[in-house]
């Protein structure tokens, strides 16, 4: 198998990033230190989070981000450890974040630029459900050794060298592609090292899972009003988390839809295109499935602000499809 280059389950991250770098994939090494490094944040970040309860590290921080979100504590402290990772690695020359108004710069020498969403699920924190870090990574367009620019930001999705997600879940995973399919690694925490677990995961084409926040359902559009109820009237299982990256997991295992759609209060949908519908229509499409705003893929949406939202339809293949049906009769 090409993807998983016959390495075995129990491979080690560093072990499978080292042998793809040699086989085909990074000929300078700088994208494999880039992707320890976030591994190496993933894994701090577990650490505080799997701890939170015994710290005072849970509740609110008190205040308000750019996306006008409370922030919890565990939202700014991922922050700083995920940019500090980063900067110390040295692959990076600027990082956008959920919690960051501005760009954050690091060194004007390196290559390349990463979008994180630095702890997905913020609701669920504080009541020991799971939660998430996503991240996106790209190259800069403009010369390296001077400023990074906001068009090196502004990339659309196809642009992705590599995107990820971990899922601090009831275990933690990291999951990534780099174009070349999907693997995914379990913290194995005795050793603190992450070890090949799902190799070359594929989404099923179909499903019976759809996952959507339905209390907001008075403020759907009729087309997604419609289709829940189409759901309900197939017979299908609800299964609605609140952590986007546990909900998309689960549906590309399990075969499932996840919706958020716009609504009369979000105009734009909730989710945001740099720090988490990129990543995961990355994962998705190398996986199989799809992902699609409703009318246009995920994947070629040209950003034009940094912080900008949009509806997001992703999971299974034919069940993507038919909400895009719904979507497109109501239009
Ligand atoms: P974040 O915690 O990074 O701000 O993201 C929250 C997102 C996502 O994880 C989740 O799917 C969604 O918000 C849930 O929103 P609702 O509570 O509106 O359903
Ligand atoms: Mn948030
Ligand atoms: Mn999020
Ligand atoms: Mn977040």
């Amino acid at each position: 198998n090409k993807n998983s280059l016959g390495l075995p389950i129990g491979t080690t991250l560093d072990r499978f990033i080292k042998k793809k770098q040699d086989e085909f994939e990074f000929a300078t090494g700088e994208l494999s230190q880039l992707l320890r490094d976030i591994a190496l944040a993933g894994k701090i970040i577990n650490r505080e989070v799997n701890k939170s309860g015994l710290l005072d590290i849970t509740g609110a921080y008190g205040s308000k981000n750019v996306q006008g979100e409370d922030q919890q504590k565990l939202d700014v402290i991922a922050n700083i450890r995920f940019i500090r990772a980063l900067r110390n690695g040295g692959q990076v020359c600027a990082v956008v974040s959920e919690e960051d108004e501005e760009i954050v710069h690091l060194n004007p020498h390196c290559r390349y630029i990463v979008a994180i969403d630095p702890l997905d699920g913020s609701s669920n924190i504080d009541v020991n459900v799971s939660i998430g870090t996503i991240f996106s990574i790209y190259r800069r367009t403009s010369p390296i050794g001077g400023p990074v620019t906001e068009k090196d930001i502004l990339q659309p999705g196809t642009e992705q060298v590599a995107a990820g997600y971990i899922l601090y879940g009831s275990s933690t995973m990291l999951v990534y592609t780099t174009g070349h399919g999907v693997n995914g690694f379990t913290l194995e925490p005795s050793l603190g090292e992450f070890v090949l677990s799902h190799t070359n995961m594929t989404c099923p084409e179909d499903g019976e899972i759809y996952s959507i926040n339905e209390g907001s359902f008075h403020q759907f559009d009729k087309s997604i009003q419609d289709y829940t109820n189409w759901c309900k009237d197939q017979g299908m299982t609800a299964r609605y988390i609140g952590s986007l990256v546990a909900d998309y997991h689960r549906n590309m295992l399990k075969g499932g839809v996840y919706l958020y759609p716009n609504t009369k209060k979000a105009r734009e949908g909730k989710l945001r295109l740099l720090y988490e519908c990129n990543a995961l229509a990355f994962i998705a499409e190398q996986a199989g499935g799809m992902a699609t705003n409703g009318s246009k893929r995920i994947l070629e949406i040209a950003p034009t602000t940094f912080h900008q939202r949009t509806p997001f339809y992703i999971g299974s293949k034919n069940m993507v499809e038919k909400v895009v049906e719904f979507v497109a009769e109501k239009a």
